[in-house]
């Protein structure tokens, strides 16, 4: 490998998600996203069926997102204070996009694992593309992913809600948590 390839390694092996509040001004711009839009679109896909779209969220309809995941909270049980700080999620990140995966039904030699496996692997080349950009990032969900009116306000029919990603510039570098060791993940047949 040349010395180019390798630092992008380096680079990569140190992408961890940078939390909402650690992000600032400025996140990417359409250009940077529709970039890190190409890197999803280089996921493994059978068929080429393209299980997922990023939806993003225009800054001037998070005041609604923020009703919507007020909303959800209240039907949850969660009481005014706490219903209004899951609205206050709404406002997660100078750039919010939504992580849509849209599962093509009907073909066998396509099951649905192999569309959440490509759908799981765009995810992961779209945070990692932002990480070489130079941004901080965070796939975020909760319990509202799954509420009906949230669902509704994003998803079309036949579409799951899989969450938020969070972007922005970070405040700090990002940090491990734990110590990766391959051998958990790899070794002989
Ligand atoms: C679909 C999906 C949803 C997630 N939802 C949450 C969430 O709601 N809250 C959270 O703290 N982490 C969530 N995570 C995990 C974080 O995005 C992150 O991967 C995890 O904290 C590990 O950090 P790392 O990426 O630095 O290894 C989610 C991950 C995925 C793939």
């Amino acid at each position: 490998m040349n010395d180019a390839r390798i630092d992008v390694l380096q680079h990569l092996l140190r992408r961890y998600s940078v939390g909402p509040k650690h992000l600032v001004e400025p996140g990417p711009d359409d250009a940077q996203l529709r970039e890190a839009a190409r890197a999803a679109l280089r996921a493994p896909d059978h068929g080429h069926l393209t299980p997922f779209r990023f939806a993003v969220v225009p800054p001037h309809r998070r005041t609604e997102l923020a009703r919507l995941f007020e909303a959800a909270a209240r039907r949850h049980g969660h009481g005014a204070a706490e219903s209004a700080a899951e609205g206050q999620r709404a406002w997660n990140g100078p750039v919010l996009v939504a992580v849509i995966v849209r599962i093509v039904p009907g073909r066998p030699e396509v099951p649905e694992h192999e569309q959440w496996l490509s759908a799981g692997g765009a995810l992961t080349n779209f945070l990692n593309a932002l990480h070489l950009m130079g941004f901080g990032a965070k796939m975020l969900s909760g319990r509202k992913a799954g509420d009906p009116d949230v669902v509704r306000a994003f998803c079309g029919p036949g579409e799951t809600l899989a969450g938020w990603i969070a972007v922005g510039t970070p405040t700090a570098a990002p940090k491990a948590r734990h110590d990766d060791d391959p051998a958990q993940v790899i070794g002989p047949w």
